[in-house]
């Protein structure tokens, strides 16, 4: 392909440095709709007589059949997928085939084969993350009067709902999906016809093959064209903020799971067993979920530390931006599958919530309240007076809706009946009716709110 200059061939070491094929063979739908794009702009406009180009389309055509059907035959010098199918369409139609390549370099084909790819790539991630978002909303309104601790510093602090709870994390999927659809409008730009670096002499349409492509204009600028990757890394980093939230729920079940909290029972179909334990039930999908997030971060900081230093324009240290990105790609969507999966199965243990929502006073915030509130006591004051009651429940080994009138009245006079109303942990979620907050019908108000977004996506 370009061996007019060279004398001797290259070395079986450079041969396979050099290879790309191994891994940017997964471009390769990519790959023929371009040359597809490309091929038929050069016959519009007159660059190529259009019998060759008919003639090369209809190679492509059989190559793309080929190919879907596990045909493509790796050769590690044929170097990349460019020059397979290249090298494949001169075999099927003859020299015909040394015209598609007219107008066009392999860096502006790699750049649009590329972000092609990462484009078709947002758009099944995006469908992923719906449908995860989804099952959070399901479960919520499922459970949105159920009670659990909410913890601060994993330590019990006010009781919660477990439909607010996941409807945290539905927050947190849609702007995850957010940040992909930002990615993708400001990726949608095609740098096909940028050729090597510097345009080209030809008369072409780079309007013609962009909008062939499904892209929204060509790039303004052919060094920027070939030499940024800054669309992969966005793609990295919205990957990697989307996994760090899969990673967060997936310890939270982690926890939820273990004996000591018993807040869920694992589905038996994403957990597994011990060899030697046979009690055992182990959180191995949502552990791994948890693990992809630190390889996933991984491949961003391979990609970033790959183009840092780079000059413009192309450079072949480029061509390593592929495998981090196949990398990230692979174990997000595995990762969404996994936590879709395990969000639509997980048994939720309610009393077993119950029960640990009421133990450490997680009410004495309310008890606090009211003394303000009802009593006119400083809040500060209402604070101090609301730790003697908890001491005193701590030393009488009793949960603070236990503790007798005269108790509580003896520590602040202040203190009357009326105080039972608050101390439940139903009253306490009940009572956080302020916009966003953890009362039941807050969350039920989300919820449906958050529905009727979804219909108008
Ligand atoms: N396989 C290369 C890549 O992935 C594309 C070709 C550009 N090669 C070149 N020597 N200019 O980056």
């Amino acid at each position: 392909m370009w061996g007019g200059r060279f004398a001797e061939g290259p070395s079986a070491v450079m041969r396979e440095i050099n290879a790309s094929i191994p891994f940017d063979k997964r471009l390769w739908k990519q790959d023929l709709r371009g040359s597809v794009a490309h091929c038929q702009m050069l016959k519009a406009k007159g660059i190529i007589d259009a019998a060759d180009a008919d003639i090369i389309l209809d190679g492509l055509a059989k190559i793309e059949a080929e190919y879907e059907a596990g045909g493509l035959v790796e050769n590690l010098a044929l170097e990349d997928i460019h020059m397979h199918v290249e090298s494949r369409l001169a075999e099927l139609i003859g020299p015909a085939a040394g015209r598609l390549h007219t107008a066009r370099s392999r860096n502006d084909q790699v750049a649009t084969d590329f972000r092609l790819w990462v484009r078709d790539s947002i758009d099944a991630i995006t469908g992923g993350l719906e449908a995860y978002a989804q099952a959070l909303l399901r479960r919520a309104e499922e459970h949105a009067d159920t009670v659990i601790p909410g913890f601060t510093h994993l330590q019990v602090a006010q009781p919660v709902t477990l439909g607010h709870h996941l409807m945290a994390y539905h927050e947190m999927a849609r702007r995850d999906l957010g940040r992909f659809a930002d990615a993708r409008a400001r990726l949608n730009e095609c740098p096909l016809g940028a050729a090597a670096l510097a345009g080209t002499g030809f008369p072409t349409d780079r309007f013609m093959t962009a909008k062939a492509l499904g892209f929204d204009r060509p790039t303004a600028n052919s060094l920027d064209s070939v030499s940024d990757r800054d669309f992969a890394i966005e793609f990295l980093t919205s990957a990697v903020q989307a996994s760090l939230h899969l990673s967060r729920l997936a310890e939270e079940i982690i926890i939820w799971a273990s004996q000591p909290y018993g807040f869920v029972k694992l589905p038996d179909s994403y957990s597994t067993g011990s060899s030697i334990m046979p009690q055992k039930r182990n959180p191995d999908a949502a552990e791994l979920v948890r693990g992809h997030a630190g390889r996933i971060l991984g491949c961003m900081t391979s990609l970033m530390v790959t183009m840092k230093g780079l000059p413009l324009a192309y450079s072949k240290d480029m061509q390593d931006d592929k495998p981090p990105v196949f990398e990230a790609y692979d174990l997000l969507a595995l990762s969404i599958a996994a936590m879709t999966g395990m969000i639509d199965e997980i048994a939720f243990v309610p009393e077993r919530m119950r029960a640990a929502a009421a133990g450490g006073f997680s009410t004495a915030t309310d008890l606090a309240d009211w003394l303000a509130r009802e009593a006119g006591v400083p809040f500060r004051e209402a604070h101090h007076i609301t730790g003697r009651a908890v001491k005193a429940a701590e030393d009488a080994g009793v949960m603070l809706p236990d503790l007798p009138l005269e108790t509580l009245a003896a520590i602040d006079a202040r203190i009357d009946r009326r105080v039972y109303d608050v101390l439940s942990v139903e009253a306490s979620v009940a009572s956080r009716k302020s916009h966003g907050g953890t009362a039941p019908d807050q969350v039920r108000a989300r919820i449906a709110e958050a529905k009727q977004q979804w219909e108008k996506r």
